[in-house]
């Protein structure tokens, strides 16, 4: 007798999550990359640069220890946690306990949303910018929790404008999403910035999620400031770091919590039931990228400066005008009047082959812009400069 097959149903959850917006762009351009087109991917994120060659032979050396082929300890090695305290008092003057404000996370990714899971109850209230990493999504609609969005506007250099959330808003909310230098705007935040949140935090005990993932990338000799170094961002809320983009380790998935205690001891718990910890190599390797000689983070910024400045000047020769960006590797471009994010990124696709990001796909404020990554080489970049100009859109 022929069995009837199995109908696989998805839990309720399952149905919350929508396709990854970055998995679906980069199977477009990997699809049209196979067609034999030669696309300019302006679109991503991942860092087209090597892994520091110390890092890497780190890594090599610490592969061959047997004493990392077992499981490693349950929350990480402690020399990782002592690095970490050590790059924060060297970089941000800010002092760690590697015990209780240290959690070792698989990327940073995995921390964003975990961190919902941990203090989100259905229906509580989240704040989150817009435009913002669609990835703060995922986790609150995992946690059934619901969105409240906070406008990045140019006017106000991309930073939320607390006056403007409605007090009914601001006594539900539970928790808050931000991330300086930002992702999609590349806006950066200040010190007076930092204040306001953790009075904010205080006022109506809110708990501060800060993602720093492009921490070290900043313009100009400009360093951007950790959340950690405003008085009192301890007590209200954590920041969460990754090696992906400081040292080009995007495919190692290392990153960090670090902040709040309590916070840490949640995010060390449910870890606890979801993984053991990262290979212990990894580690060890990521112990000395964060101890040892940063002059690789430093090329690295000098850069993605370059190319910056390459850009813009290719932009203003086209006539396309735009703020320069002071922090991480983006660049926030309007489109030009008629087209909606996502037109203008199909028409680039469609009609140049270069792929960029539609600013829609970071929330609605983001609707009239496109991101534009600085992970491709000056000749691409003119290249792609190029190919706008025969389109005839732009007039100087
Ligand atoms: C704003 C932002 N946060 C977090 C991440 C996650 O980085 P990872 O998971 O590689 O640590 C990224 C990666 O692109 C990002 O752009």
């Amino acid at each position: 007798m022929k069995r009837q097959s199995l109908q696989m149903i998805p839990a309720e959850r399952m149905k919350v999550l929508p396709t990854q917006f970055f998995a679906k762009l980069s199977t477009k351009v990997a699809e049209r990359i196979s067609q034999g087109y030669d696309v300019i991917n302006l679109g991503q994120g991942n860092p087209d640069q090597p892994t520091p060659e110390h890092i890497v032979e780190a890594m090599q050396k610490a592969t061959a220890n047997s004493k990392y082929h077992g499981y490693s300890p349950f929350q990480g090695h402690r020399f990782l946690k002592e690095a970490i305290a050590e790059y924060y008092a060297r970089e941000y003057q800010v002092e760690l306990n590697p015990d209780t404000e240290v959690a070792i996370l698989f990327g940073g990714k995995s921390g964003l949303i975990e961190v919902s899971q941990c203090l989100l109850n259905p229906g509580d209230v989240c704040l989150v910018p817009d435009p913002g990493y669609p990835d703060y999504w995922s986790g609150i609609s995992l946690a059934e929790a619901k969105m409240e969005f906070m406008p990045l506007r140019e006017e106000n250099q991309f930073l939320p404008d607390y006056e403007q959330i409605p007090p009914a808003i601001l006594a539900q909310a539970k928790m808050m999403f931000l991330n300086y230098p930002n992702n999609p705007t590349a806006g950066v935040a200040t010190s007076s910035f930092f204040k306001k949140t953790v009075d904010l935090a205080y006022d109506h005990q809110i708990a501060v999620v800060h993602d720093f993932a492009y921490g070290a990338i900043g313009f100009d000799g400009e360093k951007p400031l950790s959340f950690l170094q405003t008085p009192g961002a301890k007590e209200v809320g954590i920041e969460i770091y990754t090696l992906s983009k400081t040292y080009n380790m995007a495919g190692w998935r290392v990153g960090f919590a670090v902040g709040n205690p309590q916070i840490v001891r949640l995010l060390n718990l449910i870890q606890d039931h979801q993984f053991v910890s990262l290979f212990g190599a990894i580690q060890e390797a990521s112990a000395i990228a964060l101890t040892s000689s940063q002059q690789c983070v430093s090329d690295l910024v000098a850069l993605y400066q370059r190319r910056r400045d390459h850009l813009f000047k290719e932009l203003d020769l086209l006539g396309w005008r735009a703020q320069k960006p002071k922090g991480s590797f983006f660049s926030w471009l309007p489109v030009p009047e008629g087209y909606t994010s996502e037109s203008f990124a199909t028409l680039l696709f469609d009609q140049a082959q270069i792929a960029v990001a539609p600013g829609i796909g970071f929330g609605e404020q983001g609707d009239r812009y496109l991101r534009v990554g600085l992970l491709t080489s000056e000749a691409r970049i003119s290249e792609a400069a190029e190919r706008m100009k025969k389109l005839g859109i732009f007039h100087t």
